[in-house]
């Protein structure tokens, strides 16, 4: 029997890359096809047609996604087109072609007014223009394809691309202080974690699980930025110190929830998806940043 094709779309992305590794180990499993915006450009939802058309794949994964938050406050038309419009336009050509729909939202999602973790059903309303544009992918993804899994994440880090853990490493061992906004509550998620779930999730789903909708996905933990940018220090042993500034000390173009944990119960008990420590995570990956050089 011919393997099912798994079409990833972001493949240069933070977790596009980390899902090309953790393809490997299921290669005997499935036929992966990696898109970058060159082979897949979700800036113009009219050739997604053309390229379901061409590949028919069992399952889509879409890591790719206009993750500029503050930049996509200017640039609204570009943020709108690749996060709502495309993912509505793939999300209607899986349902043509009974693709499986997996699909990469945010806790960006949220007004950050809660002070217990985000239940998936808890009330939507994202404080930025980039949290609007998901939002409205994530419903634009339900309501074109019955057979979509939205995985909301937050914070998300890892060995490659630019993210915090690499900024704050870099500034350390250039400077003697930093100031990390320190009101901000969250959890950082290692890329390399979500590429594992997301393909026991397909596992999964080939076994007959058919349980879609919105799930929740981050490691585990609520902290703050500050205590994130400590924590890499220590476990870097670099000696920067780390000063804590309030929100309105470090203006932005776009706003940020003060609180965004997501409760990750619904996946962990729904798809067996162990949910790793935010700090064991991190130190996997400043471990393999370390041995990299
Ligand atoms: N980063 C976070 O902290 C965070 C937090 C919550 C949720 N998320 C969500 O998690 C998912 C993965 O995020 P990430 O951090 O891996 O993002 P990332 O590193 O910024 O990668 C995004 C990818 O999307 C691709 N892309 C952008 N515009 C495109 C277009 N027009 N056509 C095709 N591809 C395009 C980029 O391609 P190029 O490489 O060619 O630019 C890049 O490979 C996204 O859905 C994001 O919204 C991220």
């Amino acid at each position: 029997m011919s393997k099912p094709l798994i079409v990833i779309a972001g493949r240069h992305g933070q977790l596009g890359q980390e899902l090309v590794q953790a393809s490997v180990a299921y290669d005997d499993a499935f036929i992966f096809l990696f898109a970058g915006r060159y082979e897949l450009d979700l800036g113009k939802p009219e050739t997604i047609t053309a390229f379901f058309e061409k590949h028919q794949p069992a399952y889509f994964i879409n890591c790719a996604a206009y993750t500029a938050v503050d930049k996509a406050e200017a640039e609204q038309e570009a943020a709108y087109t690749i996060n709502a419009e495309s993912v509505g336009m793939i999300a209607q050509q899986c349902h043509k072609y009974g693709c499986i729909f997996v699909t990469i939202s945010t806790d960006y999602v949220f007004d950050g007014k809660c002070t217990r973790p985000y239940q998936i059903n808890d009330a939507t309303d994202p404080v930025n223009y980039y949290g609007f544009t998901k939002w409205v992918g994530e419903k634009l993804a339900l309501e074109n394809n019955n057979k979509t899994i939205v995985i909301r994440t937050s914070w998300l880090y890892s060995t490659r691309g630019n993210n915090f853990v690499k900024t704050i490493l870099r500034l350390m061992k250039e400077k003697t202080e930093l100031t990390v906004v320190s009101d901000q509550i969250g959890c950082p998620t290692y890329s390399a974690d979500l590429a594992d779930a997301i393909l026991k999730i397909i596992t999964s789903l080939e076994k007959g699980n058919n349980h879609y909708g919105i799930y929740q996905y981050s490691n585990s933990g609520a902290i703050s930025w500050f205590d994130f940018a400590v924590a890499i220090g220590d476990i870097a042993k670099l000696s920067c110190q780390v000063i804590p500034v309030p929100t309105s000390a470090y203006p932005t173009a776009a706003k940020r929830p003060a609180y965004s944990v997501m409760d990750t119960s619904q996946i962990a008990k729904t798809y067996g998806i162990d949910i790793k420590d935010w700090k064991e995570s991190l130190e996997d990956c400043i471990a393999k940043i370390s041995h990299a050089k």
